[in-house]
């Protein structure tokens, strides 16, 4: 039987969401790769408990992630029933509904039909009676935005769903969602946008809204899926994400990018990190940033993005230097 560490809440600072009454773990865990149906099960398990040990109380979830779709609401499903149930207190668990998921007109983007049977969905292949943060996970062009806000709102006031949150929406789009959320009477608690020393684009307007109005955010990819570590260094790994070339292409990792990596390595290595460490440690400077959501295929991978946390201090110099990689100068 698993026990939690009783040390669990000793190191991990919390963060507060926004101006919302809850506080999120600087570092969650998201369950996009490495918990879907063709994984190993007692893998995802090991990496669950070392992260709730760790005092990771966040994890993260969606209706599509596996594969198949749904497999890793399965597989969280089954790890909760066995190792979870008595600390569910503990936890948030989140899952979004927003792309394809099945098949016809029901199946994808922001429709209320959608999301609300999504929602269902996700509930019973977790095992969960209510998730704690629901979210749209993007944008849906046709339908209005007071539809897909509008389901949220009803999640939440079903029960379904404690909190609601937005993902992918850009700036203005974030505004609005904003706006009409708080107006039914259910405000935004969070955006998850993408955010990595690679892709800084919510810095382009995006968390001036998300501060201004009061919302959190936690940025999902810090380590732009494992380019921003050490794993690359010596070429491809077999066991790596972009050796299976489908989300992270091996096509993307061309000399230039490698060489940025190369010296964004010697400044993690100056400041006493690995690369990976430093890229947690980097989004987390910016108090905007509730929480850096991460992936791992390995347990000793959770170790490490959380051993980030001994050095998230960076000094002007640092900051400038690695601005000066990212610019290629
Ligand atoms: N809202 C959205 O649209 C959206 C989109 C994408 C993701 N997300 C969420 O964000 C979560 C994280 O995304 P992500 O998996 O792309 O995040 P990430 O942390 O940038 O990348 C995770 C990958 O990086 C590698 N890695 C992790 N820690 C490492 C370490 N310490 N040293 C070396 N390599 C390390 C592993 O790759 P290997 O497998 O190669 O070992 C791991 O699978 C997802 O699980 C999901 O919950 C949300």
């Amino acid at each position: 039987m698993y026990v939690a560490d009783d040390k669990r809440y000793d190191s991990m600072p919390y963060r507060r969401s926004g101006r919302s009454g809850l506080n999120l773990p600087a570092i969650s865990l998201g369950l996009w790769h490495n918990f879907g149906g063709v994984d190993n099960f007692e893998n995802g398990r090991a990496m669950l408990r070392r992260a709730f040990d760790l005092g990771i109380t966040h994890f993260d979830l969606a209706n599509n992630y596996g594969p198949p779709y749904g497999s890793a609401e399965e597989t969280f499903g089954q790890i909760f029933k066995k190792d979870f149930v008595p600390y569910r207190d503990e936890l948030i668990i989140s899952t979004k509904a927003g792309w394809d998921m099945w098949p016809g007109p029901y199946g994808d983007f922001g429709s209320r039909k959608y999301m609300l049977a999504s929602l269902d969905q996700s509930l019973k292949r977790m095992g969960l009676e209510y998730v704690d943060i629901f979210y749209h996970h993007r944008p849906d062009p046709e339908t209005p935005m007071e539809e897909s806000m509008g389901a949220l709102d009803t999640a939440v006031r079903s029960g379904r769903a404690l909190y609601a949150g937005i993902s992918a929406y850009d700036a203005k789009q974030t505004a609005e969602a904003i706006k009409i959320l708080r107006a039914l009477g259910t405000p935004c608690l969070i955006h998850q946008p993408k955010y990595s020393m690679l892709v800084r684009d919510p810095e382009q307007g995006l968390f001036d809204v998300l501060e201004k109005e009061g919302v959190g955010s936690i940025v999902f990819s810090p380590l732009a899926q494992g380019l921003l570590s050490d794993r690359y260094l010596q070429g491809i790994p077999a066991d790596s994400r972009a050796a299976r070339d489908f989300y992270l292409k091996k096509k993307d990792i061309g000399e230039d990018k490698l060489a940025k990596i190369r010296e964004l390595n010697k400044i993690a290595k100056e400041r006493g990190q690995t690369l990976a460490e430093m890229a947690v440690a980097w989004v987390l400077r910016d108090p905007r940033v509730t929480s850096a959501l991460v992936g791992t295929s390995k347990v000793s991978q959770v170790d490490d993005n959380v051993a980030a946390l001994k050095n998230l201090k960076f000094s002007a110099e640092e900051l400038r230097k690695i601005d000066g990689v990212l610019a290629g100068k």
